[in-house]
């Protein structure tokens, strides 16, 4: 009889096979996406249909951020609203402007206007507003001074090294859930993050399967 390997050796070789398979697939993501430009796009600010100005509605009349992103407290992802709540006040405000003749159209034909996507993951990463928003993380930490912007650019990298630094360390990141929409809110001091932590029970997962599922 010659020698055998143990049994349990039959594992190791599948894992091999599975890590050799997995090294492949590494490169072949990092070749593919993680030099793409679009990973990097901080500043990324694409010319849309109407002119919207976020630093009017949100700034100077103070609207809400879920008034109009009504689904990032329940939902994976942020909704762009619907025409119909451009109407609302577009129907009796400024309905002679050049500037929103294609959202009376919209709302004419019933076809949706076009916006152009700025903040665009790689479809192989998941995310999800829910999760962050009702743990305290407010939408100013993620895309910056949205009420003071004419028209709306990518602020931060949203790579996989700044999702993962967060993760890591949340706490200067909190704040309380009633202040999530505040553009201008601020810390009162260090403890405060580390008091909300505790408070929501928030731990960051760094798991792979957390972003890529
Ligand atoms: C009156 C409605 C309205 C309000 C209020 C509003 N938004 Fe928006 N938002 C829009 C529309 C319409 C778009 C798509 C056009 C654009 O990018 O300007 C948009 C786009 C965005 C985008 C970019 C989405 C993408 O394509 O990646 C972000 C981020 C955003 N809004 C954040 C905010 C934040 C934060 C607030 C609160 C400070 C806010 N919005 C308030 C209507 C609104
Ligand atoms: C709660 C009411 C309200 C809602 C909802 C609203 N707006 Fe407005 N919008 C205003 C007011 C008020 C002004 C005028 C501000 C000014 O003149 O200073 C304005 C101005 C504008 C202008 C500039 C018009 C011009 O001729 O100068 C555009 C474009 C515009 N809004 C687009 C939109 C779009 C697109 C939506 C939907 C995503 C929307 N608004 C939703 C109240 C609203
Ligand atoms: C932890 C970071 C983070 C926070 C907090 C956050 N966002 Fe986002 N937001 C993102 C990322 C990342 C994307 C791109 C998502 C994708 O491509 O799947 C995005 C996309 C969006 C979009 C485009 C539609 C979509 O879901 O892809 C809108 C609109 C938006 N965010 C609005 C908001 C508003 C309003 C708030 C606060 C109530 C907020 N975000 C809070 C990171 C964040
Ligand atoms: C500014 C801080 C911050 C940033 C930036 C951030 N996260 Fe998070 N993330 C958190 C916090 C806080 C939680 C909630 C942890 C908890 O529930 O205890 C969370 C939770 C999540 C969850 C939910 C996990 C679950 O268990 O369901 C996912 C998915 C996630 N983050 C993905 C991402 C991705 C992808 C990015 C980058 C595009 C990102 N996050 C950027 C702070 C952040
Ligand atoms: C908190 C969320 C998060 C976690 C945890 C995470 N990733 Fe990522 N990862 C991302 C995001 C977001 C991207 C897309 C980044 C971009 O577009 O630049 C990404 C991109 C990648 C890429 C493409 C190349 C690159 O670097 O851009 C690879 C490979 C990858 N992740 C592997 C992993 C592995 C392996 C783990 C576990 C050790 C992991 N990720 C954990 C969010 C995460």
């Amino acid at each position: 009889m010659g020698f055998r390997f143990p049994a349990w050796t039959n594992h190791i070789r599948a894992l091999l096979v599975l890590g050799v398979i997995g090294a492949g697939v590494y490169i072949f993501l990092i070749i593919n996406f993680g030099f793409s430009p679009r990973a990097t796009d901080v500043g990324y600010q694409p010319v849309q249909p109407v002119p919207f100005s976020h630093r009017i509605h949100s700034g100077e009349l103070g609207m809400d951020c879920r008034y109009c992103h009504n689904t990032v407290e329940r939902e994976p992802h942020s909704a762009v609203p619907p025409t119909e709540t451009c109407m609302g006040c577009h129907n009796k405000i400024h309905t002679e402007s050049e500037k929103l003749a294609p959202v009376r159209e919209s709302w004419d034909t019933g076809q949706p206007i076009e916006w152009v996507r700025i903040h665009d993951l790689p479809d192989y990463s998941y995310f999800n507003h829910s999760a962050h928003v009702l743990k305290g993380v407010g939408c100013a930490s993620c895309h910056g001074r949205v009420d003071l912007m004419e028209v709306v650019y990518q602020d931060q990298k949203l790579s996989m090294g700044w999702c993962l630094e967060c993760h890591r360390n949340p706490e200067p990141n909190l704040r309380p859930l009633d202040k999530i929409t505040e553009m201008d809110w601020e810390q009162e001091s260090p403890e405060q993050g580390a008091q909300l932590r505790a408070q929501y029970n928030v731990n960051p997962n760094e798991n792979c399967s957390t972003c890529h599922r």
